[in-house]
């Protein structure tokens, strides 16, 4: 068994809708590497609180919320991850702007994050592990060999979003989620705790304009060269 500390990590940060969830599992997928959704705990946490009526002022519950919350990861018999909130599916409710907000809000608590840190860390495991969110290369996995931040316009991130939304048939307006995206961006990088920002030795990536898979062969040339 190898040590933690020498089990590779690939982290992938950036904002909302750079493409950062859909790049991370196509280059698990592809190297085989467990894969770390780590706006999907802060999500799980925010719909856990407002399912139990937490009030998102109450740094103290919602504290003992990320600590007591059972969060599962499965894939269902199609390959699609799913999320399991205290043993519900709630795959289709983290993926609403509601939880999305509501993650943001409670991802500004310090002490939230300290309560997630090290469920986030107990996912390195052999091979290596493909970690997508804000913070992985900086205060996660600050050690990672290869670190990414992908970036991608306001205007082209609110659009992919709304293709997504509206292909789960998810009422939505253009307008409306590229508001709601600024907002979340300026929120997430003006917190005082983790803010959004590219590690030092991350190498940037701007997916504007550019496929899928063109992104995904930039990524894997980082790790295999
Ligand atoms: O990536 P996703 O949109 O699912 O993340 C939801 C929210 O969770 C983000 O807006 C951010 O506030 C928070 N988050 C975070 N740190 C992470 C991942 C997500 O603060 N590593």
């Amino acid at each position: 068994m190898p040590e933690t500390s020498e089990i590779p990590v690939l982290t992938i940060d950036g904002p909302s809708g750079s493409g950062k969830g859909t790049i991370s599992r196509a280059v698990a997928a592809r190297l085989g590497w467990h894969y770390l959704d780590s706006g999907a705990l802060y999500r799980a946490v925010g719909v856990a609180a407002g399912w139990a009526d937490l009030d998102l002022a109450d740094p103290a519950a919602l504290v003992r919320c990320a600590f007591d919350t059972d969060i599962g990861f499965r894939a269902d018999p199609a390959g699609e991850p799913r999320v399991i909130i205290n043993g519900v599916d709630a795959t289709d409710e983290l993926r609403t702007e509601t939880a999305g907000a509501a993650a943001s809000a409670i991802a500004a608590i310090p002490e939230v994050r300290s309560a997630l840190r090290d469920r986030q860390r107990a996912f390195r495991r052999a091979p290596g592990l493909v970690a997508d969110g804000r913070d992985m290369g900086t205060v996660i996995f600050p050690d990672a060999g290869h670190k990414v931040f992908l970036t991608a316009s306001a205007d082209e991130r609110a659009e992919r979003r709304y293709k997504q939304l509206k292909d789960k048939g998810v009422s939505v307006t253009l307008d409306g989620l590229l508001r709601e995206i600024l907002a979340r961006d300026a929120r997430d990088a003006h917190r005082a705790v983790a803010p959004l920002r590219p590690a030092d030795d991350a190498v940037r990536i701007d997916t504007t304009g550019l496929g899928i898979e063109a992104v995904v062969e930039r990524v894997l040339a980082l790790v295999q060269p």
